[in-house]
């Protein structure tokens, strides 16, 4: 708790935050709102935002307060104008080994369906600032979901990757069936669905899944480094471009290069723009203002 209470103290010290933003962390530093999750701003410029997933004695089984809080944490960051990237990571053991399964064990398909169980977790889906997830240990189930749904998945070289939902009697619920099969193909997501099997860290990136792999200790400095990249490009540029390759899921090639091309002539009503193509035949590094 204490160092949870200090990130908070952190987050707004280096924030400038927007009411919303600055009471979701004012509850956080002076009740200790943050049960499951320890909340930070790292990188030289404190322009990375960071959240930790903390139920170690689950392996950060992601029961529905650990997603809630992760949620009001995202959107405090959404609102956040420092920060420009934001990283998701567990323990050296467990980014997620799932939903809870204690917590599902009794629910009836009625409490699911009428409650439309699970559906805050697309709260990480919908984030418009770049979400890197830093893997060490399992993402399996919904934490291997969890992962598919922040835009950048990099690797300790001990992570493993799987959907067992087979095992338990049910099916990944999160995306695992979609975004999987978008990210490494038809076979081997059948086949990680099917038998419940799970992948090495280098077979992740190998298919796809994941874009680097690491020493497991050097995992996280990497990923804030990454974010630190990110955050020093323009904010509103990086949203668009993040807006344009998410589409490619979702729409047909032509609509997709179209949508493209609108986003592309957007950049040129920012600042930001002018600034980057200015600073370049000026020979110097480009000062983006977010505008
Ligand atoms: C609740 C969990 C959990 C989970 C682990 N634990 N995974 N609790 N939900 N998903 C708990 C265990 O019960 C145990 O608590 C403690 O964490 C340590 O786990 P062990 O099994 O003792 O550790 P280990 O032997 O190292 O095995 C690690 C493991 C195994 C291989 C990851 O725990 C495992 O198979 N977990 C379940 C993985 C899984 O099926 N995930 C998919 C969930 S369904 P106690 O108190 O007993 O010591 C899902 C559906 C998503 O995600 C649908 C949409 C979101």
């Amino acid at each position: 708790m204490a160092l949870l209470c200090r990130s908070a103290g952190l987050l707004l010290k280096h924030s400038k935050l927007l009411p919303s933003a600055l009471a979701a962390t004012r509850q956080c530093s002076s009740g200790g709102q943050y049960q499951y999750i320890l909340v930070d701003k790292k990188g030289e410029k404190k322009n990375v935002g960071f959240i930790q997933l903390n139920r170690p004695k689950a392996l950060n089984a992601l029961c529905d307060g650990l997603m809630m809080e992760v949620g009001k944490v995202l959107d405090a960051f959404e609102a956040d104008s420092e920060v420009g990237a934001i990283i998701i990571t567990g323990s050296e053991k467990a980014f997620a080994a799932g939903a809870d399964i204690k917590e599902m064990q009794n629910r009836t398909f009625q409490e699911c369906y009428g409650g439309n169980f699970l559906a805050h977790w697309n709260r990480v889906s919908t984030v418009k600032k770049p979400v890197i997830a830093a893997v060490n240990g399992f993402a399996l189930g919904g934490g291997c979901e969890f992962a598919m749904m922040c835009d950048i998945i990099y690797a300790g070289e001990k992570a493993q990757f799987g959907q067992p939902e087979i095992l338990l009697g049910t099916i990944p619920g999160a995306g695992g069936t979609q975004r999987l099969t978008r990210a490494v193909g038809k076979s081997l997501a059948m086949e990680l669905v099917l038998t419940g099997d799970r992948i090495s860290a280098q077979e992740a990136k190998q298919s796809g899944l994941v874009s680097k792999v690491f020493p497991v200790d050097q995992l996280v400095s990497e990923a804030i480094k990454c974010g630190e990249k990110i955050a020093g490009n323009s904010k509103l540029v990086s949203a668009m471009a993040k807006e344009a390759v998410n589409a490619a899921f979702e729409l047909t090639l032509a609509e997709g290069n179209r949508l493209e091309k609108r986003l592309f002539h957007a950049t040129f009503a920012t600042e930001d723009r002018k600034e980057g193509m200015t600073a370049f035949v000026e020979k110097r590094k480009a000062a983006f203002q977010d505008k």
